[in-house]
Order: C-alpha cells, then sequence, then structure tokens
C-alpha cells in the first residue's frame, strides 16, 4: 500500500522532456522571502540547472517558509518529501554543538573573513557530516553580517539588558545574548516584522538587507551595526532524493550550486555596503561599534563554547592563520 502510494506521488512530479527523458520536479524550501539573496540565488541556480540538464531537472522553489519551518523542512528532507533547502544553522547546531560554531562572536571581522573560513577545513568537515543527517551538504553560503535592531534608542550594551532580543533557536546564539544580559527569544523570521511591530520583542540580531528589505527599521530607533557574527547558510538535499538522480545530473546540480553560492558570498559585502546606505537615509540611527563595545561576555562565550563545541578550537586556528 505504501509502495503504491509512493509510486503515484512520484508519477505526479514526473513528465518527459522534448527528448523523452524524464523529467522531474523537484521541490526547495527556504524561510526567505522572495526578494532576499538566499532565494533570488536558489531560483537562479533552479532555472539554470533546469537548462543544463535538459529540464530533467526542475527545482521549484519555496520562499518565505511556504513548506515549513527549518525543523519540519528537515524531517520532510530526511524522508524525501522534498528535495533541497538553504538552512540556517539551526537545526545542524542543535543537533551537533560542532555546527555552532561558526557563530563564534567576532571569529571575522568582516564578509572577506567568512568568505575564507567557508572555504576552509573545518567548513569542509561539517559539510560532509551532514551524511549523517540524512543530507548531502552541497555548499556554504551566507547572509549579511549580523547586527542589532532595537526599538528603543541604545548607545552602550547596557541599555541592551533585560531587553527581549529576537533570535534564532541556536544555542551558541541564546547564549550570546543571555552573555549580555538580555533575554533572547527565538522566533521564526516570517513571523519577525509583526512581533517587532507589536512589541512582542524588543530588538533583533539580523542582516542589513533584511532590515530594509522586510522594513523592521520601520519600528526601529537604533540600528547597531556591530557585524558581531557571520551568519552561514548551507544548501543541502535530501539524501534519499539525491541518490535518485542521476550522475551526470548531480555533477551538474554541485556545480551550479558551488558556483552560484561562491558570488552569493563574495557578493555580501556590497550587498551590506549597500543596504546599510539605504538605512542611513532614514530617520532611524545608524551606529557602528566593534568587539570592545560588547565587554568580557565575549571572552566568556569562547570559555564555554570551546569546551562544548570541540571543533571551535580548529575554527580559531583557521581564522588566525595558524
Ligand atoms: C534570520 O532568521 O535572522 C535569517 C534567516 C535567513 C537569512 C537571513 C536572516
Amino acid at each position: 500500500m505504501k509502495r503504491l502510494a509512493g509510486a503515484a506521488l512520484a508519477v505526479s512530479f514526473a513528465a518527459f522532456t522534448a527528448g523523452g527523458a524524464v523529467a522531474e520536479e523537484y521541490r526547495m524550501g527556504l524561510i526567505t522571502p522572495p526578494p532576499h539573496q538566499w532565494t533570488v540565488t536558489a531560483k537562479e541556480a533552479a532555472d539554470e540547472i533546469k537548462a543544463k540538464t535538459d529540464g530533467r531537472v526542475d527545482i521549484l522553489i519555496f520562499p518565505s517558509g511556504q513548506l515549513g519551518s527549518e525543523a519540519q523542512m528537515l524531517q520532510q528532507l530526511q524522508t524525501g518529501a522534498m528535495d533541497f533547502a538553504f538552512f540556517t544553522l539551526g537545526e545542524f547546531s542543535n543537533r551537533d554543538p560542532n555546527y555552532g560554531i561558526f557563530l563564534a562572536p567576532f571569529i571575522v571581522d568582516d564578509v572577506a573573513g567568512a568568505q575564507k573560513l567557508l572555504k576552509g577545513e573545518t567548513a569542509q568537515k561539517l559539510l560532509d557530516g551532514m551524511a549523517d543527517f540524512g543530507l548531502v551538504g552541497l555548499g556554504w553560503g551566507m547572509a549579511g553580517m549580523r547586527m542589532i535592531v532595537t526599538s528603543d534608542p541604545v548607545e552602550t550594551v547596557e541599555d541592551l539588558k533585560g531587553k527581549k532580543i529576537r533570535t534564532i533557536p541556536f544555542a551558541p546564539e541564546l547564549a550570546f545574548w543571555e552573555g549580555l544580559g538580555a533575554a533572547p527569544t527565538p522566533m521564526p523570521l516570517p513571523a519577525l516584522y509583526d512581533a517587532f511591530a507589536n512589541g512582542q520583542v524588543d530588538g533583533m540580531q539580523i542582516d542589513v538587507e533584511g532590515t530594509w528589505n522586510s522594513k523592521y527599521f520601520e519600528h526601529a530607533s537604533s540600528i547597531i551595526i556591530s557585524d558581531h557574527m557571520m551568519f552561514p547558510m548551507a544548501a543541502i538535499a535530501s539524501g534519499r532524493k539525491w541518490a535518485g538522480i542521476s550522475e551526470e545530473d548531480r555533477a551538474i546540480v554541485e556545480a551550479v550550486f558551488s558556483e552560484k553560492l561562491d558570488s552569493l558570498v563574495a557578493g555580501y559585502a556590497e550587498i551590506d555596503a549597500d543596504y546599510r546606505k539605504k538605512l542611513e537615509t532614514t530617520e532611524v540611527t545608524v551606529m557602528d561599534v566593534d568587539r570592545d563595545w560588547f565587554g568580557p561576555a565575549l571572552e566568556e562565550w569562547y570559555v564555554r563554547w570551546r569546551e562544548e563545541a570541540p571543533m571551535l578550537k580548529e575554527l580559531e586556528a583557521e581564522a588566525s592563520g595558524k
């Protein structure tokens, strides 16, 4: 019975290309909205893959969490009910703390530093380790460097104490905010605009691109450009579905994602700078802060996470060029 249902499902997604080969539709999910660079990149990759495989691999893009939260999408990827995704580190780092090491505060200074680490040995090991989750890691991308948006004016890190700051529910990020005396409030990205507008959260850790495109600035008094964390994205495929794609088409899919992810990451320095300029045209105060602004909580974070996530030390060595 189960086998029949599976077969019916497969037939409903399969068609034939002009050349007579089987053309299959695949589903790719993301939590980012349509204008976000992740979604734009996914669409560009899908178009190119369709063209280069003569329509055999046709990836349909579902942005804004249409296929569910990342937790729900992970389950679908594992069962083969969906096929591709761009994911934050949340679901990985909650299963293996080593995936949270990229969130080490100020592990890199800027996008160029992030780009280097995402091509490094530690990043590759983590990508390979995704097989343990029933996934194929296709490569790393990123969103812009993390910064802070608050509804009340903020000048010093003390002003963040007790504030409800929206985060992603990953332990290293929660620990960072707890260390600063704030109240990290995990919340999915699609729920954030309303939560900020109605005061359910007092601020957020986010990227400049999202701050502009999703108009979070409309309810903000302070925009703090801290660049305090890089924010990797994992491009992944369902291990089950991947096994059913021909070797030739898998090579095309891998090559296209690799090239698109590289240009996504490389582009972020400019994307961050452009959106920052846009934010400076608003009424909101835009302020730059550096590592010292955050005080001793940062070192305390490192002491704890070197214990919790042994690969952090490897990443620190890579970041410092040792
Ligand atoms: C966020 O949840 O903050 C986020 C997720 C994906 C891209 C950018 C930001």
